[in-house]
């Protein structure tokens, strides 16, 4: 293991080895406290559970309580930023781990508690003393789950590829999951991405070519369809199109239903990003986290609305991302790029194609994609946006089936077959964001040199690491890499000089690397987020000791980790600051 110790242009810190330890380590200097953990009260005024360490909290406690897997984050200030909300995703749920007995017998209680472990929390947070502290109760305090009623807008809303039984109107969806990245947008909301939908889905033998095309299996993953018909698409086959879409909440609101926002597209997708044209539109770059999908980018049609007497920026802006246009990337050989609308009516997206309307772009929009020739990317996960160059930055997490018998080859963005390290692709948007033409390249290809496989050395200037998943350009232009390779991964060969997943800062003017945290075993890092004055840098630990999986017993998952407390591994929310309450990373 080895860590860099240079003077690096703008990295501050000292770079840390690799590790395999069950713990959080940061630079010297710097401190990690756990802040937020499963299964903590959000903090609703008289319904604050105690988490029970024996796993016997019900359903209806759980959708008290933090849930599980925290993923995206996003941090909105109240009052010059020593107190805030904290909206944290919860992505998914390990039910060997959440239910006492693990998943023997599977039961419809089980069901609801783990759709109350999903979804979102709002918590509020404050610094005292140089310490980030819940609290409890607070007017904010929520938690939205896969149960709570969330709103449909824009094109598809009331689409009758939306309707179903509970909700002849297709305006209304219970709930939201697999809330993967998060982000916050320039007029105070969070955008929320549904990426792996497809795990809660029951198809049986008979799934059509449009459930195929969405990977919808034969039996869910999440075994909800066992309990909840709901899931089950033999019996409710319109569900499945009411998941998959951008969530936007208003953290400010806690009484406001979360809204899909159809326009946006659907998709697996990681989360969705906001640039702004120097006329004041949105542009919301998002990715589909799937092998061999895409990168889209939707350009509001009307500006941000500013705040008035009366009216917060985000009510102002409450229909602001229902009507643009949607485009699909594609990463052209000799460095370019273009944007490729995906607009009824235009070129190959006709009623001919299967295309009645835009709602049937945006509930098909991989279909629409598809036709438009667009390139099949390496999994895209999240984007930065560096607002000032116009440059647009996105991790490839890996993809080992590229070139695989039967499947795409490599392309120049996608350079490598067999890709199991991922890279980081950037384009600068030619002129403004709105622009349908760009440059791209690559920021660095991730990997490792002493790899004997030429296609898994990679090119990085620095610390070693694998499967590039979270990102954060901060404000001083340092860009943040989160890394979410596999339990099975870490512990094979290829990734042994890596270690635990990891989160590491790179200088994107010189594209030096260095290891800023490492976390415990079998966890991924994610959720990359920074307090406003850059002093405070939020991090989710998710799912330390996942067992790899081919596991058996349920309680064998203390065996991997005891993070954090040297007891049962939940996951949880760090906030990490500099001893002399600096800024981070500087
Ligand atoms: Fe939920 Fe693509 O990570
Ligand atoms: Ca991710
Ligand atoms: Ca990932
Ligand atoms: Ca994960």
């Amino acid at each position: 293991a080895t860590a860099s110790s240079g003077t690096g242009g703008r990295i501050g810190f000292e770079g840390i080895p690799a590790s395999v330890a069950d713990r959080v380590v940061v630079p010297r200097g710097y401190v990690a406290q756990v802040l937020a953990p499963w299964g903590e009260p959000v903090g609703v005024a008289g319904a604050m559970p105690a988490f029970r360490d024996d796993l016997s909290n019900s359903a209806e406690e759980q959708a008290l309580q933090l849930g599980m897997h925290h993923d995206g984050m996003g941090f909105f200030a109240l009052d010059g930023g020593q107190r805030g909300l904290l909206v944290i995703n919860h992505e998914y749920t390990d039910d060997g781990m959440l239910h006492p007995g693990g998943m023997a017998p599977w039961t419809a209680q089980k069901v609801r508690k783990s759709q109350a472990a999903h979804g979102l929390s709002v918590v509020e947070v404050a610094l005292a003393d140089g310490r980030w502290q819940l609290q409890r109760p607070s007017r904010f305090a929520r938690r939205i789950t896969a149960d709570t009623p969330c709103m449909v807008a824009g094109p598809a809303a009331g689409h009758a590829l939306l309707r179903t039984a509970d909700d002849p109107s297709g305006r209304t969806v219970r709930g939201t999951l697999n809330n993967c990245a998060g982000s916050t947008t320039p007029w105070g909301t969070y955008l929320a991405g549904e990426e792996n939908f497809r795990f809660y889905f029951a198809g049986g033998r008979d799934r059509d070519a449009d459930q195929r095309r969405w990977g919808m299996t034969e039996q869910a993953f999440f075994r909800w369809p066992e309990h909840d018909a709901r899931f089950d698409a033999r019996q409710h086959p319109h569900e499945f199109h009411r998941f998959g879409w951008i969530v936007e909440v208003d953290p400010m609101e806690p009484g406001a239903a979360p809204i899909k926002r159809t326009a946006l597209g659907r998709g697996a997708h990681e989360g969705a990003w906001v640039a702004t044209t120097a006329d004041g539109r949105a542009v919301v770059y998002s990715g589909e986290d799937a092998r061999f999908e895409y990168i889209y980018k939707f350009v509001s049609r009307d500006r941000i609305a500013p705040a008035s007497a009366g009216q917060s920026a985000a009510q102002a802006n409450r229909h602001l991302l229902d009507d643009g246009t949607l485009y699909v990337a594609r990463f052209d050989a000799d460095g370019t790029g273009r944007w490729l609308p995906l607009v009824h009516g235009e070129g190959l997206l006709t009623a001919a194609a299967g295309f009645a309307d835009q709602g049937a772009v945006l509930v098909r929009t991989r279909q629409a994609a598809d036709l438009l020739g667009a390139t099949r990317m390496d999994r895209p996960e999240w984007l930065a946006i560096d607002q000032a160059r116009k440059t647009v930055y996105c991790t490839l997490t890996n993809n080992s089936a590229r070139g695989a018998p039967g499947q795409p080859g490599v392309d120049a963005a996608n350079p490598r077959a067999n890709n199991v390290m991922g890279q980081v692709i950037r384009w600068h948007e030619d002129g403004d964001f709105d622009a349908t033409r760009m440059r791209w390249d690559h920021l660095l290809l991730a990997g490792d040199p002493a790899n004997p496989r030429p296609e898994a050395q990679g090119t990085i200037r620095g610390d070693l690491f694998a499967c590039p998943d979270g990102l954060l350009l901060d404000a001083r232009g340092l860009l943040w890499i989160q890394t979410d390779a596999s339990a099975g991964e870490m512990r094979r060969g290829e990734m042994q000089a890596m270690g635990n997943n990891q989160m590491l800062a790179c200088d994107p003017a010189t594209g030096e690397v260095r290891r800023f945290l490492t976390g415990p075993v079998n966890c991924e890092i994610t959720g990359a987020t920074m307090a406003p004055d850059g002093r405070t840098l939020f991090v989710n630990i998710q799912h330390p000791g996942e067992p790899p999986s081919d596991r058996s017993a349920p309680d064998e998952v203390t065996r991997y980790s005891t993070w954090p407390d040297g007891g049962r591994p939940r996951s949880a929310t760090l906030a990490i600051r500099r001893e002399d309450g600096g800024p981070v990373g500087t």
